[in-house]
This record gives structure tokens, sequence and C-alpha cells, in this order.
């Protein structure tokens, strides 16, 4: 079930200049800027885990990002957060590669079209 324009949404689009899709048990926030799409947040609540929300909420930016001519969608993983290792896991399950690391964060990314790599 998809939500309509919550406090959160709201939130998000006028203070923080980001979108967000969400349903009951998952929300992304992201951004594009120069023909990349950036996932900013992604969480799916625990007990809805492992049922493909994730998944979901990334094919639905796959297909926001070619509707706005996007190459590529990054994201951050942060390795001082707990959830660290389930994130990339996932991440790599779902076709996303590992661009570039800074210090404690990974950037990973996923071609939207054509052949292209990070970096
Ligand atoms: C990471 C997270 C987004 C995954 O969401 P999810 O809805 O459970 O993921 P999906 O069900 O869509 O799974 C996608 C793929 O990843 C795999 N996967 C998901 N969680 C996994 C885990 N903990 N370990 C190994 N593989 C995992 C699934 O098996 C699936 O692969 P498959 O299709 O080949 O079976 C979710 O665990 C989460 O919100 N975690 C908290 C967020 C967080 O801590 N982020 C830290 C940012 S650094």
């Amino acid at each position: 079930m998809k939500l309509g324009d919550t406090l959160y949404s709201k939130y998000i689009k006028s203070r923080e200049n980001a979108d967000i899709l969400e349903d009951e048990h998952s929300f992304v926030t992201y951004k594009i800027s120069n023909g990349e799409l950036i996932v900013l947040n992604l969480f799916v609540d625990k007990e809805a885990r492992k049922n493909g929300f994730c998944r979901s909420l990334i094919v639905q930016l796959e297909d926001i990002a070619r509707e706005n001519s996007c190459k590529l969608m990054t994201g951050n993983i942060h390795l001082i957060d707990p959830g660290a290792n389930e994130t990339m896991q996932a991440a790599l399950k779902i076709g996303f590669k590992l661009g570039t690391a800074n210090q404690n964060t990974i950037l990973i990314y996923k071609n939207i079209s054509g052949d292209l790599s990070y970096g």
C-alpha cells in the first residue's frame, strides 16, 4: 500500500529538498543531481525485512532515474552504522557495485543505462 503525503514526506521535501518513496513498511529518500540519482536513506521495518521491500524501492528508483535521464544511481554505506554489513550484502544482491571508499564510507553505484563505471 502506497502512503499519501505523510508529515515525514512533507518534511523531506520542504526541509531537505529531497524526494521520498514510502509505504507502510519501508521508505527511501533521494535526490537527483547532474545525471545521478543519489539514495540518501533507505529503511525497511525490522519485522518486514527479507521480503523484497528494498528491492522494490530500488526498482522504482531505477524507473525514476531513467525518466530523469540519469546514468547512475549511487548511495553511501557508512561503516560506523550498525547495519552496514546487512546493507552491503543486500546492496550487492540487488546489483550495486563498489565504487569508491573514503575513510569510513563506501560509495556504491548501479548503472542505469549503458556500460558506465564509476569514477
Ligand atoms: C538493508 C535493508 C534495506 C534490506 O532491506 P530488505 O527489504 O530486507 O531487502 P530485500 O528483501 O529487498 O532483499 C534484497 C536482497 O538482499 C538480500 N538481503 C537482505 N538482507 C540481507 C541480509 N541481512 N544479509 C544477506 N542478504 C540480505 C535478500 O536475500 C535479497 O536477495 P535475493 O533476492 O537474492 O534473495 C534493511 O535490512 C534495512 O533497512 N536495514 C536497516 C538500514 C540500515 O541499517 N542501513 C545502514 C546504512 S549504512
